[in-house]
C-alpha cells in the first residue's frame, strides 16, 4: 500500500486532487470509504480533535485498517486542525500517518516552530505533516475566525516556511472560510497560481464545502492537490436523519434512522470525488 506522502505527490504529478473528508461517526467512516472504493479514488479520512475525543483513536486507527484490507485502495487516516503538538506526538505513536498541526493563529515565527517539531517528529515515524500559513475564516470545531482576523498567505514566505518547517504539504488561505458562506465567496487565484509556481509539495484547500464547483475545479487546476470537506456532508446527513425520525416518530432503531443519513452523504461524497478528479486514480 502507497505512503500518505505518495498519494498526494501522484495527485501532484498527475494534477488533481485527493478529498479530505471529515468524519464523525462509523456511519460516515462507511460511506466515505464505501464510495471511495467504488469509485477506486484515493481518499483521506479527517478527524479534527473533537472526533479523536468522541469517536477514540484506537477504533479509528483499525477501521481504517480494516477498510484499507477490505478495500485495497489508499485510505489515509488524518488528523486534522490539531494544534497540541504533544497530542499530535502520542498519536502518532499509536499509529496516525497523516497530520494537519494548524499553528496558523501563531505569529510567523512561532508557526515555524511548532510546524518544525511536529514534522521532525512525524518523520521519524513516517508520518507525513500538514500545515497552515496564512489563516482561514470560518468555524471549524474549536477554532473560530473573525472575518477582520482572516489574512491571506503571503506567496512571498511560502519557500522560507516550506525550507524551515519540512513539511510535507501546505495549506493555503486565498479566500475560502470553513462552513458555510454568508457571502459569495472571491477567491484569490492569482495568489494560488504564484503560491503554486514557487512551491514544489502539494498544497491544501481548506473550507471547500458550498464553493460553487467551477472555484474547486480552477484551484484544483491552479495547484491544489488536496481538498477538504466536512460542512457539506453533515448539513445533508443530518437533515435526512432529522426527517426521517420526524416522519417516523416512534422509530427507535439506529438502523433505520441512520440509513437515509449515510445515503444523503453517499451523494454528496460521490460526486466530490468526481469533482476532485480522483475517480479511478487506483
Ligand atoms: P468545510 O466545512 O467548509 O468543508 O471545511 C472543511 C475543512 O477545511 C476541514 O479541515
Ligand atoms: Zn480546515
Ligand atoms: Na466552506
Amino acid at each position: 500500500m502507497i505512503s500518505s506522502k505518495e498519494v498526494l505527490e501522484k495527485a501532484r504529478n498527475e494534477n488533481y486532487a485527493v478529498p479530505a473528508f471529515n468524519i464523525h461517526n462509523l456511519e460516515n467512516f462507511q460511506v466515505v470509504v464505501e464510495s471511495s472504493a467504488e469509485l477506486r479514488s484515493p481518499v483521506i479520512i479527517a478527524a479534527t480533535p473533537g472526533t479523536v475525543k468522541y469517536a477514540g483513536a484506537e477504533f479509528l486507527i483499525k477501521m481504517a485498517e480494516a477498510s484499507i484490507q477490505k478495500y485495497k485502495i489508499p485510505i489515509i487516516l488524518h488528523l486534522d486542525h490539531f494544534v497540541d503538538k504533544e497530542e499530535i506526538k502520542s498519536l502518532i505513536r499509536l499509529g496516525f500517518g497523516s497530520v494537519m498541526i494548524d499553528a496558523s493563529m501563531e505569529e510567523y515565527e512561532k508557526n515555524i516552530i511548532i510546524s518544525h517539531e511536529v514534522s521532525d517528529y512525524a518523520h521519524n515515524f513516517n508520518a507525513t505533516v500538514e500545515a497552515e500559513l496564512g489563516k482561514l475564516g470560518g468555524r471549524e470545531e474549536h477554532i473560530e475566525v473573525k472575518d477582520d482576523e482572516v489574512f491571506l498567505t503571503n506567496p512571498d514566505y511560502v519557500c522560507d516556511f516550506i525550507n524551515r518547517t519540512n513539511i510535507d504539504s501546505l495549506a493555503v488561505a486565498i479566500g475560502t472560510a470553513h462552513g458555510l458562506y454568508k457571502n459569495k465567496p472571491k477567491l484569490d487565484f492569482e495568489r494560488l497560481k504564484t503560491i503554486n509556481k514557487k512551491v514544489n509539495i502539494p498544497l491544501v484547500l481548506h473550507g471547500a464545502s458550498d464553493l460553487p464547483d467551477d472555484d474547486v475545479i480552477k484551484c484544483i487546476e491552479y495547484g491544489i492537490n488536496k481538498v477538504n470537506i466536512a460542512t457539506e456532508l453533515k448539513v445533508p446527513f443530518s437533515k435526512a436523519v432529522r426527517k426521517y425520525l420526524v416522519d417516523h416518530p416512534d422509530e427507535s432503531d439506529p438502523r433505520n434512522y441512520m440509513t437515509p443519513g449515510k445515503e444523503a452523504m453517499r451523494d454528496i461524497v460521490i460526486k466530490k470525488i468526481k469533482l476532485c478528479g480522483s475517480e479511478g486514480k487506483f
